[in-house]
């Protein structure tokens, strides 16, 4: 079983020619609405990739709740421990995208702000059981820490967004940040080279194994001295929103599934570059079947 800890959003996309400067308006296309919310999108892409999965986290009092909560569990997603909280609103997030599939997001956490070490407290049974617990930076740190304490499993810690100030629990089993995650973790300028990734992710220290996500450069793996680089798939992207969401789901099935961490990465590495080829965050999380026949199509 996984267990999932973090946010829903209500996806607000609008494509645009450009990404705005501060001034300016930009006119952009028809709107669309998608479920999304990192901690969701994670939650989704590991059930549609066949996990067992029990989401924990906090929604409005609004139409858009019983929207995402509505979606997860039409995913399979195990939404018993989503709690509802009074006279505050749905995340929400509101996204453009640029032609070249690059986002630039603006959250509002709403009531995602509003989870709790207690409401985690609630979820112990399943957080007990869980061969893998996933948590990201979008709820308190208060609630991600209390989330850790009572993993029975590994515990997967994406530190996305970049927060300011933002506490990692201080145990993880498995940290995957990306590039500006990273320099945030370790209070460094953003590392261009592999050799500048290995050094900044060798500061990470209380983390077991360190996965940095690199968009259309793979990923690099770190564990314990040795790091080994996993190129990405090529695709042609239309929309990278979710792409490391689908990434970490699919890590923690694997993991789950007692597969090795590279063998893990590979797979997940496979669900994410699916997912930048399609629009939204949650819709663009690949099935089972779509990523082993990519896989196949591709060896
Ligand atoms: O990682 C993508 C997600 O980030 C979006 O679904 C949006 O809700 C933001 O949280
Ligand atoms: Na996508």
């Amino acid at each position: 079983m996984i267990a999932v800890v973090g946010s829903l959003n209500l996806d607000l996309i609008v494509p645009v020619p450009h990404h705005p400067v501060p001034g300016e308006t930009v006119l952009g296309g028809d709107i669309v609405q998608h479920p999304g919310g990192k901690g969701a999108n994670q939650a989704v892409a590991a059930a549609r990739l066949g996990g067992d999965v029990a989401f924990v986290g906090r929604v409005g009092d609004d139409d858009a709740a019983d929207v995402l909560v509505g979606a997860a569990r039409a995913q399979g997603v195990d939404t018993t421990h989503i709690l509802r909280t009074e006279s505050v609103p749905t995340g929400r997030a509101l996204i453009a995208v640029n032609p070249d599939g690059e986002n630039s997001i603006i959250v509002s956490p709403g009531a995602n702000s509003r989870l709790t070490a207690a409401d985690c407290e609630k979820a112990a049974s399943p957080l007990a059981a869980a061969k893998v617990t996933v948590l990201q930076q979008e709820v308190p740190d208060a609630a991600n820490h209390a989330a850790a304490r009572l993993a029975g499993g590994l515990v997967l810690y994406n530190p996305a967004p970049a927060v300011e100030g933002a506490v990692p629990p201080s145990k993880v089993d498995l940290l995957v940040p990306n590039r500006t995650e990273l320099a945030a973790l370790t209070d460094t300028p953003e590392a261009r080279t592999v050799d500048e990734i290995i050094a900044a992710a060798r500061k990470l220290t209380g983390a077991g194994a360190v996965v940095v996500t690199l968009g259309g450069d793979g990923v690099l793996l770190l564990e314990g001295t040795s790091s080994l680089h996993i190129p990405a798939f090529r695709v042609t992207p239309t929309d990278t929103t979710g792409a490391g969401d689908s990434f970490c789901g699919a890590l923690a099935v694997a993991l789950a599934e007692d597969r090795t961490l590279e063998q893990a990465a590979r797979w997940a590495c496979a669900a994410a570059a699916i997912s930048t080829t399609r629009t939204g965050a949650q819709p663009s999380a690949p099935s089972r079947d779509e990523v082993e026949e990519f896989l196949t199509a591709r060896s």
